[in-house]
């Protein structure tokens, strides 16, 4: 299995993702993080919650702010994780660098895992379900959020556009062969590894989880707190999966 990348160190490509996410206003902030919040408990009050590909830890803080009886954020980038460090001053949030691939946590430790737009940079996602089974406590929840397979399937990862740049259709090809894809996303050779709803849904059915929901988040008028360019294209084309799940199992039984 490859070694896990870490792409967000590189100077350059960490220069341009926070930019990006210092304005507050990519699909992130309007669609995905929204979605996300939707589909975990109705109170995370008293949970002791891990996230996966933690970043700048937003989410961390604000499940604190939730109530949460503690935050285990972990990541692979020094980067981000210097970043959020800087951002955080409540010792129930805790950081630690270590690789989805490598997760040794205590076994039965957390009663909610999330994962923010992380897991298609994970090579064994079978794997990552089972160290994430392993310390998620029997009836606790999984959420997490992917970019969605019809947009890893082709490594452009672009519109096709007419000459005036307005964009003609999302291209969608080899969407069954699943593995890595090299991109340009700030830098080149990004790797994102492409594979099916059915094998993100099947995965967790194998791994001991039952499906909760699944959203393909889609701006909604009234709803969707800001609008920005281009927004509309989400609708045409989904740019994130994301699944809830809970872990079978009797509460407090190991
Ligand atoms: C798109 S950012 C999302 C950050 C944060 N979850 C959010 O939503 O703001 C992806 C994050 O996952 C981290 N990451 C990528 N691959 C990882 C891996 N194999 N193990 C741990 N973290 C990883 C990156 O360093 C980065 O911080």
């Amino acid at each position: 299995m490859a070694a896990p990348q870490n792409v967000y160190d590189d100077r350059d490509f960490f220069a341009g993702y926070e930019q990006l996410r210092r304005t507050g206003t990519g699909l992130n902030d309007v669609l995905e993080q929204p979605a996300l919040w939707s589909m975990l408990p109705a109170s995370l009050k008293g949970l002791r919650v891990l996230d996966l590909g933690c970043g700048f830890g937003d989410f961390a803080r604000r499940a604190m702010y939730a109530g949460a009886r503690n935050v285990v954020g972990v990541d692979i980038s020094e980067r981000m994780l210097a970043d959020a460090r800087a951002q955080t001053c409540d010792a129930h949030i805790t950081y630690r660098r270590m690789a989805i691939e490598e997760l040794a946590l205590e076994p039965n430790a957390f009663d909610l895992v999330v994962s923010s737009l992380a897991l298609h940079y994970v090579a064994d996602y079978a794997g990552a379900l089972a160290r994430v089974a392993a310390v998620l406590t029997a009836g606790g929840r999984f959420v997490f959020s992917v970019e969605h397979p019809m947009c890893t399937a082709l490594p452009q990862q672009a519109w096709v556009r007419d000459a005036d740049g307005r964009p003609l259709h999302w291209p969608v090809d080899d969407y069954r062969t699943e593995g890595p894809r090299r991109t340009r996303w700030f830098i080149d050779d990004v790797v994102k590894y492409h594979r099916t709803v059915e094998t993100y849904v099947n995965g967790l059915l194998a791994s001991g989880f039952s499906l909760r929901s699944l959203r393909e988040p889609e701006p909604v008028a009234g709803e969707t707190p800001v609008q920005i360019p281009g927004l509309d294209l989400a609708r045409r084309r989904p740019p994130f999966l994301l699944i809830a799940a809970d872990r079978l199992g009797v509460p407090g039984a190991i």
